[in-house]
């Protein structure tokens, strides 16, 4: 039975017409975008779930700061309350803001990788693991084996498998592990979240060996939520009590602020310890400077830095997050009412649909998840990514297609944006869908591909046979 959708913490003061296509002319949209879904323009589209990234709503506190934001060059007011509102939620002495989440990958992680050595995280978000490789290091996931089944519904299926992390370190040697990544939640593997055990014990493996633990926090907010929800000895802790605890287990943290901070752009680099850091932050700056700018506004206008200074606190709002974990939860339960099987139980950002067991008929290699991506868009105009083998690439080392474990197709919800009826028309999308998957007997090619992050650029064709 579908339960009940939690009601907005909010009401709704300003609105964006979103346009309304027939199916004819979504196929023909599609077809000139070549099959990809980042190729079709935004205009085009009737509910975008491409992303969660950077498609939040902002609040009338946000856009009365972006008013406000200070443009200095130099030591903007903007600057130092974003610096202290961060500081006082992580615990966190260094503060580095960035344009988004990978400008703090390619500021930071040049510090610690380098070829020949490798990096492990419970999974790497596809921009992160590029990153890890562009500094010329191979990242490896280690995600428990649970995470791998979408229909086994079990507590924080995001977590670090510890017995296959520390056989990894053991196996590569420990002074060739440049970097540990503990990404929550975990996007990929269906935005599930970490618990704080979790975190706690890799953070023990991460001392016992000497390597340093860095938090991909893009959605640490969310995490915390799931945390108090499911985990017994932190139900009566608060969200910020929680990310306190949960930073405190690593080092440093690079975030994209692009989703759990409630803002359109931006990003953090937080780093625990000051005195023991000196050399890294002096390194951390000058790199920021020049890839990002100067060090007081890293890539960000004034009014993004204000912005995300408000948002911080916004996004921590308990009542806020159970309206958005509720939304998850409602689109869930009308899949689950019409056997429709997703990455369960379902995660924070988004529905995971599990492409695979919808087509079985369709192999890895003819990319399962976004043969739902462009059905999804030729049926209701809903955008959508996959979360699989074409996501994945090729190896960069053999360049063959990479089997994923999972082949999804993600609908990432943005924060405060669409309404129940929304979620309905994704839901009937789905069922429609799901009837007709039969007869879908074939996926697509790559006709053309970029060497890297392919699924971006690439054009695909149906394979006709
Ligand atoms: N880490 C994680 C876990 C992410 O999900 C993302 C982005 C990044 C890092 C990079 O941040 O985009 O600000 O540079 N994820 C987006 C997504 C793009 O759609 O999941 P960014």
């Amino acid at each position: 039975m579908a339960i009940k959708y939690t009601p907005e913490p909010f009401r709704i003061k300003m609105v964006e017409t979103i346009k309304m296509t027939t199916r004819e002319e979504r196929e023909q949209k599609i077809a000139a975008a070549h099959y990809n879904l980042f190729n079709l323009r935004g205009e085009d589209v009737y509910i975008d779930l491409l992303t969660d990234s950077g498609t939040n709503a902002m609040s009338q506190e946000q856009w009365a700061g972006v008013m406000r934001g200070d443009e200095a060059y130099a030591g903007a007011s903007s600057y130092f309350k974003l610096v202290e509102t961060a500081q006082e939620i992580f615990g966190y002495d260094y503060i580095q803001p960035v344009h988004q989440g990978r400008a703090a990958e390619k500021v930071l992680f040049p510090s610690f990788l380098h070829k020949g050595q490798f990096a492990i995280s419970n999974m790497f978000f596809d921009t992160t693991r590029a990153h890890v490789e562009l500094a010329g290091a191979r990242a490896i996931d280690c995600v428990v084996e649970e995470a791998k089944d979408p229909s086994k519904r079990c507590k924080f299926k995001g977590n670090m498998d510890v017995v296959k992390l520390e056989q990894l370190i053991q196996e590569h040697g420990a002074e060739n592990i440049g970097l540990v990544v503990m990404t929550i939640t975990n996007n990929s593997a269906g935005g599930q979240p970490v618990s704080m055990q979790n975190m706690k014990d890799v953070s023990e493996i991460c001392k016992k060996y000497g390597i340093p633990l860095d938090i991909d926090a893009a959605r640490y907010a969310e995490n915390a939520y799931f945390v108090k929800r499911d985990e017994e000895t932190c139900k009566d802790m608060s969200i910020m009590e929680i990310i306190h605890k949960m930073f405190s287990y690593a080092d440093m943290f690079t975030m994209s602020a692009k989703k759990d901070t409630i803002v359109n752009m931006g990003g953090l680099i937080g780093i625990k310890d000051q005195t023991k850091n000196a050399d890294l932050i002096m390194k951390i700056k000058a790199n920021c400077i020049s890839f990002e700018g100067f060090i007081t506004y890293g890539g960000l206008a004034g009014r993004d830095l204000e912005a995300l200074a408000i948002g911080l606190r916004e996004g921590l709002d308990e009542s806020y997050l159970k309206y958005r974990i509720g939304q998850m939860e409602y689109l869930a339960s009308l899949l689950d009412d019409a056997g429709i099987a997703y990455q369960s139980p379902v995660g924070g950002h988004g529905v995971f649909v599990d492409a695979k067991a919808m087509f079985p008929q369709i192999p890895y290699y003819e990319f399962p998840g976004q043969v739902l991506g462009v059905e999804l868009y030729k049926e209701a105009g809903i955008r959508a990514c996959d979360i699989g083998s074409y996501m994945l690439g090729n190896d960069p080392d053999t360049g063959k297609q990479l089997h994923a474990d999972f082949e999804f197709t993600r609908l990432a919800v943005p924060r405060r944006v669409y309404t129940q009826a929304h979620f309905d028309i994704m839901a009937d999308a789905l069922i429609a869908i799901q009837k007709r998957a039969h007869e879908i007997k074939h996926g697509y090619k790559i006709t053309w591909e970029p060497p890297i992050l392919r699924h971006f650029q690439a054009s695909l064709a149906p394979i006709e046979k």
